[in-house]
């Protein structure tokens, strides 16, 4: 370990540290422009240099390894008068934007120049212009205002995968850009703009609309995917005016999707503000009484086994125990979390769980893909799959799906039969995860949504006890869901009770009228045409395909306008909070489920937030350990019938719109009109 004083104060720091982060053990602070933690070192801003005796010139500390003796000066006359110069520099060409500018209030150039830069310039020749360069809907560009940092190319080059930015030219006429004018493909885009340390990359939705003093910041969790990345959502008044990620090591680092980051435009249209009662064919407006008095006289006529609940994609915890609790009320066992007819085993937490942890990938020495495609199901599970690839010694291999992943892949075969040949040692990868030390596999969640998906499931059982992937400290079954409730609702027993239907069960009654009402909680993956024939209680927050099939609407919140508890893939329970208030009539779910409760007469005994959380904890106690993840016992689970000879299908067909709240996003929609096309044109090999 190298030992080195820095101002006066012996430090001693792992080897391979560099001085800075030397320096920033004794806690000195050190500006940067260009470094960056999770970047490779670029060492090209200058503006981290300090003093290292017997060194003629000041020395980038970012660049320079710590090393034994060192003696090293942060605070002299000297790097005063560095890092003055360095500003000077940069600011020759830099324009006075700062009253108009969207980095204003929260721009490291105008904080570091206020701190230490001259307070006037010698200069006073024409700045340079730069032309702005178009990189696609979602990242708007002022390149007079780029520092020519590289954060940006490194990280859609290290991070994202993708090398669509570049420098041209040298000097005075460098410039950023892509190579040909067109728009960023990477799930990943928007983290450049948080990552630009001036205003030359900025969020394009949000360009010019809001000052960052203006904004209400709320700490949440996102729902577009079932990674729970930590979020915080910036509101004036009460509209979500940007959403940007928080940092979570085991989660999300600092980094989030473009959907999390630009969807939220979708929060503000399509919006189910008032209740709706189906009359004369038509869905009309109601009022909250006569919503529930609807639902009464249709439930009041049913039997209890004639009617089934089910949850969509981003439905709550609180909203999953509390509807749970109803239909016990009702008498029917008749309910399923699971909109997209997985056949996951409730009964075995670990047959459901991403065991082996977001954070556990980088431990790893091989890893299984089974009909996924992590880049558009969990692009920060890629991302991290893409980091521990990065560092040699892992190898990835795939059976189903085609595509970049953004790291080298081994295509083993399409459907589940190859899965069968790879466990019975006939192909060559059959060795390399039987010779790993910390070998893994991924399950995407369409794979055990087919007819045969129990048997599936029991196939990637027996891969993961075959290729030793179950051991006494590592878990290396994973089962890749898509939707934010599904872990949640598993957790909570939001499945069918005794003689109870699942999701296929409760659609094959609806068609044949064993089932006759359906609480259809979020449920906006399902064809409304299968639920014609029921009378369907409908409860969400936007007019999309689950509300097409309703004959009651009830108004619900998005994840933005309500308290509640989410448990992501890895079994991580985290909590949303309430940023803006849901639009006219809309109500927090639980509440308006409870009120129902009320109205049906059967009352349930929850009056408080905390009464509900309470009975989450008495059903599932470790959902009451925010952030901590529970492990779940290795058992036996699966099935063990046939297995059909088709190829495993994708579960999402467009990363961009695979939820209601995207599906309403006029971003959203720019970002498959252009960025898929794009994609579209290059596999074909028609793009620029
Ligand atoms: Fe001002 Fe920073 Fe914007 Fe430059 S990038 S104009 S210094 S706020
Ligand atoms: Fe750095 Fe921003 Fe310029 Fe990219 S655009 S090089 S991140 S200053
Ligand atoms: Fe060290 Fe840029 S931060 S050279």
């Amino acid at each position: 370990m190298p030992k080195l004083t820095v101002d006066g104060e012996e430090v001693e720091v792992p080897p391979g540290s560099t001085v800075l982060q030397a320096c920033e053990a004794v806690g000195r602070e050190i500006p940067v422009f260009c470094f960056h933690p999770r970047l490779e070192i670029a060492g090209n801003c200058r503006m981290c240099l300090v003093e290292m005796e017997r060194s003629p010139k000041p020395i980038a500390s970012c660049a320079m390894p710590a090393g034994d003796n060192m003696v090293i000066k942060t605070n002299t006359p000297l790097v005063e008068k560095a890092r003055r110069g360095v500003l000077e520099l940069l600011l020759i060409n830099h324009p006075l934007d700062c009253p108009i500018c969207d980095q204003g209030g929260e721009c490291d150039l105008q904080d570091l120049t206020l701190f230490y830069g001259p307070n006037h310039s010698r200069f006073a020749e024409n700045k340079r212009p730069v032309p702005d360069k178009y990189l696609g809907p979602l990242v708007s560009t002022h390149m007079t205002r780029c520092i020519h940092c590289t954060r940006c190319i490194r990280f859609l080059d290290q991070v994202a995968g993708v090398e669509e930015l570049g420098a041209c030219h040298r000097g005075e006429h460098m410039e950023i850009t892509t190579w040909v004018e067109e728009s960023l493909s990477s799930e990943l885009s928007g983290n450049i703009i948080d990552l630009c340390p001036v205003g030359a990359l900025n969020s394009k939705p949000y360009e010019y609309k809001a000052r960052t003093w203006e904004l209400k910041k709320t700490e949440s969790i996102d729902v577009s995917d079932a990674v729970g990345s930590n979020i915080r959502v910036d509101t004036r008044g009460n509209e979500v005016m940007r959403i940007v990620p928080r940092l979570h090591e085991d989660v999300n680092e600092e980094w989030i999707t473009d959907k999390a980051r630009f969807s939220y435009d979708g929060l503000l249209k399509r919006r189910l503000d008032r209740p709706y009662v189906k009359r004369d064919g038509k869905l009309q407006a109601a009022s909250w009484q006569e919503a529930f008095a609807a639902i009464k006289e249709k439930l009041d006529a049913t039997a209890a086994d004639k009617v089934a609940a089910l949850a969509g994609d981003m439905v709550d915890c609180e909203t999953m125990v509390v509807m749970k609790d109803l239909m016990a009320a009702i008498g029917s066992p008749h309910m399923d979390c699971r909109q997209d007819g997985g056949q996951i085993d409730p009964a075995a937490r670990a047959s459901y769980l991403f065991n082996t942890t977001i954070a556990g990938i980088e431990d790893a020495d091989a890893c299984l893909l089974i009909g996924t495609n992590p880049r558009h199901e969990a692009a920060l599970i890629n991302a991290r799959l893409r980091k521990r690839a990065l560092r040699g010694g892992f190898k990835v291999g795939r059976i189903g799906g085609t595509g970049d992943l953004t790291y080298p892949v081994t295509d083993i075969g399409a459907g589940p039969e190859s899965l069968k040949d790879l466990i019975a040692g006939n192909h060559s990868f059959a060795d390399i995860l039987k010779n790993a030390e910390k070998p893994m596999l991924i399950l995407g969640a369409g794979a055990v949504s087919r007819a045969d998906g129990a048997a599936i499931l029991g196939l990637a059982r027996q891969a993961a006890e075959t290729f030793g992937m179950i051991q006494e400290d590592w878990n290396g079954f994973n089962l890749l869901h898509t939707a934010a409730s599904r872990v949640g609702g598993l957790d909570l027993g939001f499945v069918p009770g005794a003689q109870g239907r699942d999701t296929n069960g409760i659609l094959a009654g609806v068609a044949d009228g064993a089932i006759e009402v359906v609480f259809a909680l979020g449920t906006d993956e399902i064809e409304p045409a299968k639920l014609a024939n029921a009378f369907v209680i409908y409860q969400g927050h936007h007019g999309d395909r689950g509300a097409h099939a309703a004959d009651v609407i009830l108004p619900g919140a998005a994840y933005t306008e309500k308290n509640a508890t989410y448990i992501n893939l890895e079994g991580r329970p985290q909590q949303s909070k309430l940023a803006a208030m849901p639009p006219g009539d809309a109500k927090e779910d639980w509440k308006i489920i409870r009120a129902l409760s009320e109205a049906l007469g059967k009352k349930l005994p929850m009056n408080r937030l905390s009464d509900v959380r309470l009975r989450l904890s008495e059903i599932a106690p470790h959902l009451a350990k925010t952030d901590v993840i529970t492990p779940a016992a290795w058992q036996e689970f699966g099935g063990s019938g046939d297995v059909s000879s088709d190829a495993f299908i994708m579960p999402v067909e467009n990363f961009y719109l695979t939820n209601a709240i995207a599906r309403a996003s006029e971003v959203m929609h720019q970002c498959v009109s252009e960025i898929d096309a794009r994609r579209a044109q290059a596999a074909t090999g028609t793009g620029g």
